[in-house]
């Protein structure tokens, strides 16, 4: 068996000696042009000549949960696409959010600004059951994150493709569904992938349509949102405000408006990291369940683009 690694902004050595371990009967190699033919490879944000010249693989795993990058690639047909199902990410995701909506629900922004000054002063405190939170996205993420909300008493809904039971969240799916629960949200919070049909899914439109002083979480991808319709929505007053890790471009650009804007709080790209041991493990497991003709979770559906 003959593997690949071929990761841009990555240190390779690391992964190489933990592939290695994980698989002593294989031969892993760090990829460089004019590579022999292998038959998998790990991959993040491979160049278009690594497929170019590996047409044979039998399968490709991402080292990262969202592949709207690698299937911009050309790959072929034969190739199995493997994205990484948790292995560490769906509890810091679950961590990142719950802090970001309880931030946002005990006001902590406005005492920390209050205390600074040195003020002491009180809030109203909000009503939780009034609080609801949405997850956009009932995957591996956002499924951990919608119950880790549940776990501090929020009303939680949740929105997927097709239809879903989770206990103590409300599921909602369809155009309809989004609509009846943007209109509940007090805070939204974005887990889709990024395909096709969700690529700017948070526009003037969608994001109008939460209650006024909502606001918003953006984990998943910058390309989700309209930048200029949140910039818009905040400067009138019609959102709270915003805590976004994720950018159309990142590093997100000196001049962008969303590093100065005093109601958005950002973090580069950060909610949820490869975890590179569990990766590994991960990787190593479904190799070897391949190999053996078992099925494996986290097989992208190239049609759906997830
Ligand atoms: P996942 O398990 O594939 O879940 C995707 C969810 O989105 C599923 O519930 C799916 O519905 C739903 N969905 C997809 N297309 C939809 C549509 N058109 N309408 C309604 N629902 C739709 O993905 P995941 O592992 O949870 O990861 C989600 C995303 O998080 C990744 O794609 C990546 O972009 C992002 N991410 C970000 C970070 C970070 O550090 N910021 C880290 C990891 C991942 P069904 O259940 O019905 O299929
Ligand atoms: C990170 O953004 C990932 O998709 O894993």
């Amino acid at each position: 068996m003959r593997l690949l690694f071929c990761c841009t902004d990555t240190n390779p050595e690391p992964w190489l000696a933990g592939i290695r371990q994980a698989l002593p009967q294989a031969t892993v190699e760090l990829w460089e042009s004019g590579a022999a033919p292998a038959d998998l490879a790990v991959v993040w944000a491979p160049p278009q000549v690594f497929f170019d010249e590996q047409p044979g693989l039998r399968a490709v795993f991402n080292i990262g949960a969202g592949v709207d990058a690698l299937l911009a690639r050309r790959i072929a047909p034969s190739t199995l696409i493997v994205r990484l199902d948790d292995a560490g990410m769906a509890v810091q995701m679950a961590e990142y959010v719950c802090h970001a909506v309880i931030r946002h629900f005990r006001e902590f922004d406005v005492y920390e600004a209050e205390t600074k000054a040195g003020r002491w002063a009180f809030r109203k405190p909000r009503r939780r059951e009034e609080f609801v939170v949405g997850v956009l996205g009932l995957g591996v993420l956002g499924t951990r994150v919608a119950q880790a909300l549940r776990g501090f008493e929020f009303p939680v809904q949740g929105w997927s493709r097709g239809p879903k039971l989770i206990d103590g969240i409300t599921t909602l799916d369809g155009a309809e569904g989004l609509h009846a629960m943007l209109a509940q949200c007090r805070v939204l919070v974005n887990l889709l992938p990024l395909t096709d049909d969700t690529r700017d899914i948070l526009n003037r439109d969608t994001l109008s349509r939460l209650p006024p002083g909502a606001y918003l979480i953006n984990v998943a991808r910058g390309a989700h949102l309209v930048d200029e319709d949140l910039l818009a929505l905040l400067d009138s007053g019609r959102l709270a405000g915003a805590t976004l890790d994720v950018f159309r471009k990142e590093p997100l650009p000196d001049e962008h408006a969303f590093w100065r804007h005093p109601r958005i709080t950002l973090t580069p790209h950060t909610s949820a990291r490869t975890m590179r041991d569990e990766s590994i493990a991960q990787i190593a497991t479904k190799i070897t369940a391949l190999h053996r003709g078992e099925p494996i979770v986290g097989v992208v559906n190239r049609l759906r683009g997830y």
